[in-house]
């Protein structure tokens, strides 16, 4: 089993350009089934989970290809509705091809979804929503067995602002009959980054970035070609990553404003950070100051997925930082690898309370997910020798390039 073997104790310096964004481009493979014409996406990161789309969309008898950061699809030939078990299995994303596939062909069967163990992840919104847009869905061994003729629009209020929910709406939306208004609809980036994808195949969607999204649906939509936004949580992962093992780096290509927050508390935790257009510069220095209390939010709050990532940087600060996890239920599953690097973390349900240690030791640890999985390694960027880092899995569903981004900032860290 091949592990990532990393030797703490080494500044990060360099510049880095962000991947495109996981959670951006996986829902914009699922619209490309609403055209029956060719799409070209860029900017998409080469990862397990941008395979797993592809391979969903051949295996609906599209032509679907990923070849240096470009996915080419032409659905003319869709010719199933079927998502098989394992790739449904293989990520959470697999439940947003749900709206698009009901709404070109009248019919879809699927599993529910795989993806990172974060505690409970129901997808009784998405049901309900699209129930209410006109569909009939059946639940039958495991499986949904769904048919909508054609999805109606009408008013849709969210009890909670789910990002995959918002995103299964609006697809199923787009070519609706009628207008879908998305009350208490999620805020966050890649909600606007698949508003402006439909917008580009003629679709008429407005208000992504608000609590309501308005999708008037069209007769048809259109081929096109799209750049996929920066991955903020890429991004966020090696601005935690030179918080922890200190140095100075520079993000090219990125989306400063998406992440707002965290830059704001790398500020507060002693961390020099400055942007300029689509850079950021981040230098640590310093003793790394507590957080205070860091509550995961919907975007604009403190983004669930770099919870991990702050904690690992916390672990090393002095005095105390409070998280509060809101979104998830089980979004602590880093905490007993942390503890066996020597952190002192104590977890009471949703809190974790994380007094810094003055050293942190190389240790085995395993990825618990995808988050979890790259906090350990930011943990193991500061730790005194080696931690081999097994769960490999998880990092390659959502990380392009990652050991070799940090060893080109100069992190002593190897696969093997
Ligand atoms: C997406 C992101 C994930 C991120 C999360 C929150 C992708 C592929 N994943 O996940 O990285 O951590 O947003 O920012 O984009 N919920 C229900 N019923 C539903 C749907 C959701 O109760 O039908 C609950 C969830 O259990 C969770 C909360 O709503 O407590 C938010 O989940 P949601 O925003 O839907 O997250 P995902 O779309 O799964």
């Amino acid at each position: 089993m091949s592990a990532i073997y990393i030797s703490g104790g080494k500044p990060l310096n360099g510049s880095v350009r962000v991947q495109g964004a996981k959670n951006s481009v996986l829902p914009i493979l699922a619209a490309t089934i609403l055209s029956g014409e060719p799409c070209v996406i860029r900017n998409c990161p080469n990862l397990l989970d941008v395979g797993t789309s592809v391979r969903i969309l051949q295996h609906l008898g599209c032509k679907a290809a990923y070849k240096d950061g470009v996915v080419t699809v032409d659905t003319a030939g869709m010719n199933r509705y079927d998502v098989p078990e394992d790739l449904m299995r293989e990520m959470r994303s697999s439940v947003v091809f749900l709206g698009a596939i009901l709404s070109r062909t009248g019919e879809a069967v699927m599993s529910y979804p795989g993806g990172c163990d974060l505690g409970s992840r129901p997808i009784d919104l998405h049901i309900s929503s699209l129930k209410q847009m006109g569909a009939d869905i059946r639940e039958e061994g495991g499986f949904l067995i769904c048919k909508a003729h054609r999805f109606t629009g009408c008013d849709i209020c969210l009890p909670i602002p789910s990002v995959g929910a918002t995103e299964n709406i609006m697809l199923a939306a787009a070519l609706a009959r009628g207008t879908t208004r998305i009350f208490n609809a999620a805020h966050e980036p890649e909600i606007g980054d698949l508003q402006a994808f439909l917008n580009a195949m003629g679709g008429k969607v407005s208000g992504a970035g608000s609590s309501t999204v308005v999708i008037e649906g069209v007769r048809r939509l259109n081929g096109t070609e799209h750049q996929v936004i920066p991955d903020r949580i890429a991004a966020a992962t090696l601005l935690t990553a030179v918080a922890s093992a200190g140095g100075e780096i520079e993000l090219t290509k990125a989306r400063p404003d998406d992440l707002a927050i965290l830059l704001s508390v790398l500020n507060e935790a002693g961390c020099t950070i400055q942007t300029d257009g689509t850079v950021i510069h981040a230098k640590r220095d310093g003793q790394l100051k507590p957080m205070g209390r860091v509550q995961t939010m919907p975007h604009p709050g403190f983004p669930t997925d770099a919870q991990a990532l702050l904690m690992a940087v916390a672990c090393r600060a002095e005095g105390v930082t409070v998280f509060c996890e809101t979104i998830f239920d089980g979004r602590y599953r880093h905490v007993g690898e942390l503890l066996r690097m020597g952190a002192d973390i104590q977890v009471v349900e949703r809190v974790a309370v994380v007094k810094g240690v003055k050293r942190l030791t190389g240790a085995r640890v395993c990825s618990t997910d995808l988050r979890g999985g790259a906090a350990l390694a930011v943990a193991a960027l500061a730790a005194e020798g080696e931690t081999a880092l097994s769960g490999l899995n998880h990092i390659d569903r959502g990380y392009e390039r990652f050991e070799e981004n940090l060893a080109s900032l100069g992190a002593d860290i190897k696969r093997k």
